[in-house]
């Protein structure tokens, strides 16, 4: 369910036409349906009712600080992947207390950022940095609490790049390996053991793998209880999927139904860390169609928006449907929609039936909201877009385009070039 619907062939954003949006920020944007940001945050945050519970938006897919103060209301944590993500949080006012930290690569000065920050948990990728993170915690005289992210070898069945829990990926400890490492953990001195995680990937349409991944979670925690190392957090991780297209994810409640269960003889709070299926269907991405041109082979609609805007197709062809902000009737062609980008990975949409657009017609690439504007980049100079909440018939500004000069901020010209 979303809050982009049509009325008289005219698309709307809640009870704004997003025509209107358009003419006042000037296309590509982002625009994101509060009420579906609420709707979704709490139909998983609910789900989970009645077992101890905090839920971590994943904001990797999702770090605009207005997302993050509304999620910050309604009692959400964060899982945060760098120091950036770590000072967007706080900004935001999210609590330290429900901030997770993963990440196979945590650098020296973020780990001391997070320690000074008092966040909840470090979930730990390996015995280096559980050394490094005694270490630092020792200098700073903390104590780190941590989880050991596991890797429970399942086929999360997903798109291979966004798969993370099998043997072969980068993520964790191997779980067969991970009792002696929490051995090890428990006897530093500037460690806290407090709990388990594991992510397996992204994008999830069954709840089998997060099944399976529990079950081999539940019998280490029984396996650390017996070594005397009982520990307090089963931080599942993100990776419930979303309907871009035909696909059929299970609801939150399902999920939690499958997984509650299982963990209910326990007395352990769970974690989550929920990233794509709170603000993937919360968001669209709008554009405005530039030129239209076909060859012998392809009919081809070039917009304003381009792979910098969303990778998402170029990198793992994903699909995303292309819907009309106006309808006009006019009828359907096969076409590939472009930006104007110079590879010719740019694409928002490939052989692709959609409504005959004319040049000024403004367009949507729908399910945008999660892994859109957090992956855009300014290649090609192409300045990053806005991006917009609508709440009933209101609409904000949270981020204001970027501009000519915000692309070289921070640049430099050496004196010798200068001069030379
Ligand atoms: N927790 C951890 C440790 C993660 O690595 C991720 C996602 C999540 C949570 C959130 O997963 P979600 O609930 O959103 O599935 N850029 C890709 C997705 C990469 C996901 C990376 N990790 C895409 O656009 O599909």
């Amino acid at each position: 369910m979303h809050h982009f619907h049509y009325k008289d062939g005219e698309m709307y954003g809640e009870d704004v036409p997003v025509a209107t949006i358009a003419e006042a920020v000037g296309t590509p944007f982002y625009l994101y349906a509060h009420a579906t940001l609420v709707q979704h945050f709490k139909a998983f945050d609910g789900a989970f009712e009645g077992a101890r519970h905090l839920t971590c938006f994943s904001m990797k897919s999702n770090s605009n600080l207005a997302i993050l103060r509304l999620f910050a209301g309604l009692g959400g944590g964060v899982d945060i992947v760098s120091g950036g993500e770590l000072f967007r949080a706080l900004q935001a006012g999210i609590d330290p207390k429900k901030i997770v930290y993963s990440g196979v690569g945590k650098r020296e000065e973020d780990l001391q950022f997070a320690l000074s920050s008092d966040i909840l948990m470090f979930n730990v990728e390996s015995s280096q940095e559980l050394m490094r993170l005694n270490e630092i915690a020792g200098t700073m005289k903390k104590k780190a609490g941590i989880a050991i992210r596991v890797n429970p070898d399942v086929d999360p069945k997903t798109h291979p790049y966004i798969s993370t829990g099998l043997r072969e990926n980068k993520f964790g400890i191997d779980i067969r390996e991970a009792p002696e490492q929490y051995t090890v953990a428990a006897g530093l001195k500037h460690i806290r053991v407090l709990g388990v995680s594991c992510h397996i990937g992204s994008q999830l349409t069954e709840v089998g793998p997060f099944v399976d991944a529990v079950a081999k979670l539940m019998g280490l925690l029984g396996e650390l209880e017996k070594a005397g190392i009982p520990v307090t957090f089963l931080d599942l991780g993100g990776g419930l999927g979303i309907t871009y297209d035909q696909e059929d994810p299970p609801h939150p409640r399902e999920y939690a139904g499958a997984i509650k269960q299982m963990v209910s003889r326990s007395n352990i709070t769970l974690i989550f860390e929920p990233g794509r299926v709170i603000v993937g269907n919360a968001g669209i991405l709008v554009a405005k169609v530039l030129y239209t041109k076909s060859t012998a082979e392809k009919n081809f609609i070039v917009v304003d928006a381009a792979m910098n805007d969303l990778m998402r197709p170029s990198l793992y062809n994903s699909f995303h449907a292309i819907q009309p902000v106006r309808k006009k009737g006019k009828g359907k062609l096969q076409a590939d929609i472009v930006g104007p980008i110079c590879e010719s990975g740019d694409f928002l949409a490939k052989d692709r039936e959609v409504d005959a657009y004319e040049p000024g017609d403004l367009l949507a690439v729908m399910s945008a909201g999660a892994y859109g504007f957090s992956m855009s980049s300014t290649y090609n100079s192409r300045p990053r877009v806005a991006e917009v909440m609508v709440r009933g018939d209101h609409f904000y500004s949270i981020r204001k385009r970027e501009t000519y000069e915000d692309l070289v901020r921070g640049e430099e010209i050496p004196d010798f070039l200068l001069n030379g």
